[in-house]
């Protein structure tokens, strides 16, 4: 236990939009740019930016390490993460996934399918943002039980006096706060979000 990890981010969105990278960089925050490592990266652009995050390769996790030193984390699987888990272990998979409700189960497919008979641990039954689901495996490895870490189900951000926006996933808790990218948070309370969402319907409906 308590192994230098490198924490894996299987890219698997198509693209990188400013919610996905405020993650992504939030993660990097939490275990250091030196332990992060994002595979499955095709694209040269998402390469450049990622680059200043971590590790960057194009080649899927599936491709580069074996799978008895790999510890996936799905919402799907059987067993919940316990740090008695990382012995032995030397890379931790997360998914480069945004939350979607009802879930699709996409790190299972995508992830755990590819990587068959893997270690494959879940974080209860509530899911978890990209970095929120790293900072609970970082806590784990360190020692800290799961069912030790303060966690919230749903979080409710207040834009003004008579908006909010409610973000349906579980965040884990540090000193009576949220962990979430302080970035993304100013985002969702910005106006931007509603004007990259707009362009975004004009060009789908172009499509
Ligand atoms: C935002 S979640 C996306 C989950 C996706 N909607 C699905 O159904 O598989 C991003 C990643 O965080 C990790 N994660 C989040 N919540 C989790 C949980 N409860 N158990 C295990 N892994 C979790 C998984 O690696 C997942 O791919």
């Amino acid at each position: 236990m308590h192994m230098q990890l490198i924490f894996v981010i299987e890219h698997l969105e198509p693209e990188i939009g400013k919610w996905l990278l405020y993650e992504y960089a939030h993660a990097s925050k939490i275990v250091g740019k030196k332990h992060l490592m994002f595979t499955n990266v095709r694209n040269k652009s998402d390469w450049t930016k990622l680059s200043k995050l971590g590790k960057v390769e194009t080649r899927s996790a599936t491709e580069i390490f074996s799978r008895e030193k790999v510890l996936i984390l799905d919402p799907k699987a059987d067993l919940p993460l316990t740090p008695e888990d990382f012995a032995g272990k030397g890379v931790l998979v997360v998914g480069g996934i945004l939350g979607d409700i009802p879930p699709r189960g996409r790190t299972f497919r995508l992830i755990t399918k590819r990587f068959r008979e893997t270690t494959v641990r879940n974080l209860g039954k509530a899911h978890f943002s990209i970095d929120g689901a790293i900072y609970m495996a970082k806590l784990v490895n360190e020692g800290t039980p799961l069912e030790k870490i303060p966690i919230k189900k749903g979080l409710t951000l207040k834009l003004n006096e008579h908006a909010e926006v409610y973000l349906p996933y579980a965040y884990p808790f540090k000193d009576g706060k949220p962990v979430i990218s302080h970035n993304l948070v100013a985002y969702l309370c910005s106006d931007k979000i509603v004007k990259d969402e707009e362009k975004l319907l004009k060009t789908r409906a172009q499509l």
